[in-house]
């Protein structure tokens, strides 16, 4: 265990320490993600890589989205990555947001499920993020200096990687830059990732996965009308050869499920023209190289449908529980199809 130095005056005695014996300075200890009943995603991607199949990286940043995916993984006896990005550290907290995967994991158990959970840190953009998750009992952490020159991205990423694995925590880097929002930074374009790179990054960080850019995109328009939704395969293909058995993780893979976009549109949302990743892809990408694949706007979407149907159908409700409740239904719906139809973690676990 590794801490920090004006703490292990608390070490000798019982951990954590009562309040009255801890130091006045110090406002908590930091945390071992296993005793939170949290894995990495060492094992997970292992498996995933024999089994043929992917690990989902589902986001959460509130109570209902967190139930749903656990009902839905546990359901489906499915492995799973809770995902925070540094949006929902803002928007909830990045301690509640860790309470409440550690309150996740009792849930999973207390619905009668054993199943790994990862909690990990999405698209974190600095040393600082990466150490502040990994103290406060994140299992894994995103290091994304995919917009930096490729030294810097090296630089950065080993630095996290350095500090990530003196607590077993799992770290993703990433190579080649998502067209649409990443980083706060609109890209028209993609930047795909170049496969002659990957060998000396993932050599020179010591990273453990590594996010690639193949024609995946974050958010809910991916391809614009007329073009053919069309991951670029062949990128992946050279990716996996040059590097053998190691984890590919695959951003903006959401497919943008048209039912949902329907249904917002007839109720009041505007969203013409979205379009997301055709699930035979994703299928084909979970049986490669692929380890894990990151969804949040299908999520979205859902939530937003039913929310959308339900207030237009009863303008009287004003109890969220009457709009959220079946919101969260339909998203463990979603959650346990993408495992059992799309991802293959179903029975996984
Ligand atoms: O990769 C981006 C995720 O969808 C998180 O988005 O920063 O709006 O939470 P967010
Ligand atoms: P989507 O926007 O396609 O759901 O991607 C989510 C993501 O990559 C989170 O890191
Ligand atoms: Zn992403």
């Amino acid at each position: 265990m590794h801490f920090n130095k004006r703490l292990t005056s608390a070490r000798n005695n019982t951990y954590p320490p009562s309040r009255k014996n801890r130091p006045s300075n110090v406002v908590c200890m930091p945390t071992e993600y296993s005793s939170l009943g949290l894995v990495n995603t060492g094992e997970m991607f292992q498996k995933a890589m024999k089994g043929k199949y992917a690990i989902p990286g589902y986001n959460f940043n509130n109570m209902e989205q967190l139930q749903a995916i656990i009902t839905a993984c546990v359901e489906t006896e499915a492995p799973v990555i809770l995902q925070v990005s540094r949006g929902a550290r803002k928007y909830a907290n990045q301690i509640l947001l860790r309470y409440m995967a550690e309150g996740a994991v009792e849930m999973s158990k207390e619905l009668g499920g054993d199943i790994p959970i990862a909690l990990h840190l999405d698209h974190g953009d600095t040393y600082e993020i990466c150490k502040s998750c990994v103290d406060t009992g994140f299992s894994s952490v995103m290091i994304d200096g995919s917009h930096l020159p490729f030294k810097d991205n090296v630089a950065l990423t080993r630095k996290v990687v350095d500090y990530a694995h003196q607590h077993q925590v799992s770290v993703e880097g990433e190579l080649g830059v998502l067209a649409g929002i990443e980083d706060d930074v609109q890209t028209e374009a993609p930047h795909y990732t170049k496969p002659e790179e990957v060998e000396q990054f993932v050599y020179e960080t010591g990273v453990d996965s590594l996010a690639i850019s193949i024609g995946t995109s974050h958010g809910a328009y991916k391809f614009p009308p007329g073009v053919d939704p069309q991951l670029r395969f062949d990128i992946l293909y050279e990716i996996e050869k040059r590097l053998p058995t190691f984890p590919i993780v695959l951003h903006g893979a959401s497919s943008v499920i048209p039912e949902y976009v329907e249904t917002i549109n007839r109720h009041g949302g505007n969203l013409v023209g979205a379009r997301g990743v055709p699930e035979d892809q994703l299928r084909k990408a979970a049986a490669s190289a692929v380890c894990k694949i990151n969804i949040d706007s299908d999520g979205r979407l859902a939530v937003t449908a039913v929310v959308r149907k339900i207030l237009a159908e009863n303008p009287r409700m004003f109890d969220p529980r009457k709009y959220l409740g079946p919101a969260r239904e339909e998203l463990i719906k979603m959650i346990k199809h993408k495992n059992i139809n799309v991802l293959g973690n179903a029975g996984k676990a």
